[in-house]
């Protein structure tokens, strides 16, 4: 069952048992609260309207019940009026003392709403809810007429009134005189007031009672008053000639009944409290139930004959009455004792209601808990992995905080350098502007150095150019080369002014020696050092006749290296060079060509076939100081004469573009091969071309040559050349 119709039925238990509980402590759900005001309690005939509520409340539970005694004081019973109106009182019962001074408190609460019962007196207005009493008047005019027949209707009555204001009083008289007035030959006296009271009656009588030495009879408003006067006129023996009348007609020993059958009293007139009825009006007036608003209660005469019947009923009455209040007693107290059980029951039924709430609610928090620690150890779980996690970041910020602590003491430092580097260099700065200053002085110094400089440059370059002049005076010219080759270019750019590369050429009958030299160095060391080449060469090949290239080679070698003094000194210069040797055979059409090279090569081409000849790889001069070198000859035959010879030095394929890339010898010879065909004048112009392309303005390394030289049988046997 879930935990809310668990409860719900719990509770629904606990109220059907509430609600059986109170139907057998009261039948009537609404409870009321009834105030009681009386003008006193201090008679026999005021207990006894007590007794009597009293009695009939037994039979309405449900009714709280509030008395309050005024003790014959009007001011007192104002007062208690006043204090009942302040609780929360359902209807007031009063039974006023006097009926003009409690008018007002009455009228006000009535106007408030609450419903006033007046019993025994009245006030004087209208507004009250109702009214329970006997009726006065009748009493009287009863009295009255019971006199009169007494006294045969003559003689002299005197009247002993109630307290003068008080209705009963009032009305008493009235009825009385109304009675007696039938009769003319009654003589009414009325003087003396007892105020209800039997000894204010005596004194009151007393005062009087030489004057009313000769009446007949004492018509008193209530038996206590008529008692009074008996004693008095006792006292004045009166007491056998004057009939004395009371009302009320209580029983019991000291009642109006009594009285009577002491013979004290005459007659008594019965004037019931009314305590029984007004409880009875109350709770119609509470119930809304329909009741009249004056309520009358029965009156009769009681003389001597009625009282005997009257005390036996009454007596038997009063002795009922106290076994009943006993067995109310006993029944109040069962009563009680019904509902402290049933209260008993009750707080048991509530406490195991809540005993089983509490078991199911411990019961259900048990569960509850199980199910948070559960929670609570997942939750502890996922907090210790986030811990976890939150460690290694931890740990991971402080390797990263340590490093960039690192850099920062890095940087810290490199600042420090940087302030130590700014101050040096302001220092520097201030230096440099000093320097800057002498920079200027030295800067007008040099621009007139320069001056001079360029003045003795051109002096220089004009002697060059003058150099230049006299040392292509040893290059075979245009005329020689072209009497005997059939074709030939030369491709001759200088590094400088002057250069390194030489070519010679000579011819000895039907011989030829031509010579690609590439003197170490270039411009005007390497111009001296051609001029020297060519020199040697001429007293090699000229005068010594040494004609065999290899030789020519060789002995070249040996002549630099005594020419520079090499053998003494540590002057390496030299040159390498490639010796061609082209002689017409004879009574043939063929050339017999002979080849040694120092280190540079020689290129052959015919009928698109390269044939490639390179020279050892021993330089002449410099390194093989005090050695012997030789240098292999080559030699071939020369079928027809339509092959092209290409000489060069290692300028061309050194030539370096802007990219510092070099042209290359591979496609020097590509291209060797790809124009060969050509006539010699088309390929000088390619191959200037394509170095003029490749270089894009870069300065030369090293000086250029490159010879293409075309053999021709019919030149080279002409010996008139
Ligand atoms: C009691 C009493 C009765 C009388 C009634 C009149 O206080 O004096 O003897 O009949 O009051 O209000």
């Amino acid at each position: 069952m879930p935990y809310f119709s668990f409860v719900k039925f719990i509770l629904w238990i606990q109220l059907v048992a509430i609600l059986l509980s109170m139907t057998t402590c009261n039948t009537r759900s609404r409870q009321f609260v009834i105030a009681f005001s009386q003008c006193t309690n201090e008679d026999e005939w005021r207990r006894n309207m007590l007794r009597e509520m009293e009695r009939a409340l037994v039979f309405y539970p449900e009714v709280t019940f509030i008395f309050e005694n005024a003790h014959n004081d009007l001011k007192e019973q104002v007062a208690d009026i006043e204090k009942l109106l302040k609780k929360p009182i359902d209807l007031l019962i009063v039974s006023p003392l006097e009926a003009s001074a409690l008018t007002a408190v009455i009228e006000k609460a009535y106007d408030r709403g609450i419903p006033v019962l007046l019993v025994d007196r009245k006030v004087n207005t209208e507004k009250f809810t109702a009214y329970v009493g006997g009726d006065n008047q009748a009493i009287g005019r009863q009295a009255g007429h019971y006199l009169a027949r007494l006294l045969n209707k003559k003689g002299h009555i005197l009247e002993i009134s109630g307290l003068l204001g008080s209705s009963p009083s009032l009305e008493r008289h009235a009825g009385f005189i109304e009675a007696t007035r039938q009769y003319p030959d009654l003589l009414v006296s009325k003087e003396i007031y007892g105020d209800w009271e039997k000894e204010k009656a005596k004194i009151a009588l007393e005062k009087v009672i030489n004057k009313y030495q000769s009446i007949d009879a004492i018509y008193a408003h209530n038996d206590v008053m008529a008692l009074g006067a008996y004693e008095v006129c006792k006292k004045y023996g009166l007491a056998e000639r004057v009939k004395v009348v009371g009302i009320d007609a209580l029983p019991g020993k000291s009642g109006g009944i009594q009285m009577v059958l002491d013979k004290k009293l005459e007659a008594t007139f019965l004037y019931p409290t009314g305590g029984e009825e007004a409880i009875r009006m109350a709770m119609k007036i509470l119930r809304k139930k329909p009741f009249p608003k004056v309520n009358f209660l029965p009156t009769l005469s009681i003389d001597y004959d009625d009282a005997l019947v009257w005390k036996n009923q009454t007596d038997k009455i009063l002795n009922e009455g106290k076994v009943l209040a006993l067995k109310e007693h006993r029944l109040a107290k069962d009563q009680t004792l019904f509902q402290y059980f049933t209260l008993l029951v009750m707080a048991l039924f509530v406490v195991i209601g809540l005993i089983l709430v509490l078991l199911y609610q411990s019961a259900r928090k048990k569960k509850q808990l199980r199910l948070y620690t559960d929670k609570i150890a997942r939750q502890n779980e996922e907090l210790e992995k986030h811990t976890n996690e939150l460690k290694d970041t931890q740990q991971t910020l402080e390797h990263r905080n340590e490093e960039l602590e690192a850099q920062q003491e890095e940087l810290s430092r490199h600042m420090e350098e940087i302030m130590t580097l700014q101050e040096n260099m302001e220092q520097k700065q201030g230096q440099i502007e000093k320097t800057n200053e002498d920079l200027e002085d030295q800067k007008v110094t040099l621009e007139r150095l320069y001056f001079q400089l360029k003045i003795k440059n051109n002096a220089i370059t004009d002697s060059l150019r003058y150099a230049k002049g006299l040392q292509q005076t040893i290059f075979p010219g245009e005329k020689e080369l072209s009497q005997i080759f059939a074709e030939h270019f030369v491709v001759y750019h200088p590094k400088d002014i002057v250069s390194g590369d030489f070519y010679w050429m000579y011819r000895q009958k039907h011989k030829v020696f031509f010579v690609v030299a590439d003197c170490t160095g270039h411009g005007v060391p390497g111009a001296f050092m051609s001029i020297i080449g060519y020199s040697l060469l001429k007293e090699i090949v000229v005068l010594k006749k040494i004609h065999q290239p290899d030789h020519i080679l060789s002995t070249l070698h040996r002549e630099v290296v005594k020419t520079l003094k090499q053998f003494e000194s540590d002057i390496n210069d030299g040159m390498d060079a490639v010796v061609l040797v082209l002689e017409a055979m004879k009574g043939v059409d063929k050339i017999n060509l002979q080849f040694s090279g120092a280190k540079n090569e020689m290129v052959y081409i015919n009928h698109q076939e390269m044939l490639t000849w390179k020279g050892d790889k021993q330089s002449i001069g410099g390194y093989s100081i005090g050695g012997k070198p030789t240098f292999e000859l080559k030699q071939m035959t020369l079928e027809d004469d339509s092959g092209t010879i290409y000489l060069f030095t290692d300028g061309f394929a050194d030539t370096p573009n802007p990219k510092r890339r070099c042209f290359g010898s591979r496609k020097l010879k590509t291209m060797m091969m790809e124009s060969a065909h050509l006539p010699l004048t088309e390929q000088q112009q390619i191959f200037n071309e394509a170095l003029i392309a490749h270089a894009q303005g870069t300065a030369h390394r090293d000086d250029v040559t490159l010879i293409g030289l075309k053999p021709s049988f019919d030149l080279l046997k002409d010996q008139q050349v």
